[in-house]
C-alpha cells in the first residue's frame, strides 16, 4: 500500500557511533540504491547486504573516520564519511576528506544532502579542522552542483580518475576552507604563505 505524504518530511542528520540492526538494514538499502543509480561510493555494482554491513561496521571501528547518517521521516536514507589524516601526517592535520556522500534516489530533492554536508562541515570545524577536501566523478552532475553551491572550489581535474563500466572517467577535486568561529581566521592561517 502506498503512503500519501502530507506536509514537509522530517529531516535529520546525526553522527553515528552505533547502528541498530534496523538502521543498518536501512543504511545498506539506501547505499545499494545509490550504487545502482550510479554513484556515491567506490562500488560501481550492486553489493549484497552482508558486504555493505561489514563496510559500515568497519567504519564505526576506525578512529579516523566519522560516519554521518541522514534520516527522512526517521528512516536512514543516506550517509557521508569524514576522514581525518593519520596521526603521523602532522603536516596535514588541519585537513580532512569528505567522502562517500550520497542520498538514496527515493529521498532526493528535499534538501537532505545540503543538511548532511553542512553537518559534516560543522563537526569538522568544531574539532579544529580548517580544510575539507573531496573529489567526484565528472559524471556526477548533481553532486558537482551541490558542492559548488555550497562554496567548494574546484582546483583540479584528474583525467583518469575512475573506471566505470569499462570506461575511463575524469574526476574533479575540490576544497573548502572552514572557519572554526574562534581564534585566527583560516585565511590568515592558511591563505597567507
Ligand atoms: C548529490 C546528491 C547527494 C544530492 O542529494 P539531494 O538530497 O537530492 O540534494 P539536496 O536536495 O540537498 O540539494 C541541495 C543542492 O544541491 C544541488 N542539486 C542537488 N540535486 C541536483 C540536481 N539533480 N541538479 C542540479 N542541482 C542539484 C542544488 O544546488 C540543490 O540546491 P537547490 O535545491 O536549492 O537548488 C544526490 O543526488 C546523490 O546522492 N547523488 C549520487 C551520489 C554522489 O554523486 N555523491 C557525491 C560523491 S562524494
Amino acid at each position: 500500500m502506498s503512503t500519501l505524504r502530507v506536509g514537509k518530511p522530517e529531516m535529520a542528520v546525526e553522527v553515528a557511533t552505533a547502528l541498530t540492526p534496523h538502521d543498518l538494514a536501512d543504511l545498506c538499502e539506501a547505499t545499494n540504491a545509490a550504487i545502482i543509480e550510479g554513484g556515491g561510493f567506490g562500488w560501481v555494482s550492486s553489493q549484497d547486504r552482508a558486504a555493505l554491513a561489514r563496510h559500515f561496521r568497519g567504519v564505526l571501528l576506525v578512529p579516523d573516520r566519522t560516519l554521518f547518517i541522514a534520516r527522512l521521516d526517521g528512516t536512514v536514507v543516506g550517509s557521508a564519511q569524514l576522514v581525518r589524516p593519520p596521526r603521523n601526517n602532522e603536516a596535514q592535520a588541519f585537513a580532512a576528506q569528505l567522502t562517500h556522500a550520497y542520498i538514496a534516489p527515493y529521498a532526493r530533492g528535499f534538501g537532505l544532502a545540503r543538511m548532511l554536508v553542512d553537518r559534516v562541515e560543522e563537526q569538522a570545524a568544531a574539532t579544529g579542522l580548517r580544510v575539507l577536501n573531496l573529489d567526484v566523478r565528472e559524471t556526477q552532475e548533481s553532486a558537482i552542483a551541490l558542492f559548488e553551491a555550497l562554496g567548494y572550489t574546484r582546483w583540479g581535474t584528474h583525467p583518469a580518475y575512475a573506471r566505470v563500466d569499462g570506461r575511463t572517467v575524469a574526476g574533479h577535486f575540490y576544497h573548502k576552507l572552514l572557519e572554526p568561529g574562534r581564534g585566527r581566521s583560516t585565511d590568515s592561517l592558511i591563505g597567507a604563505r
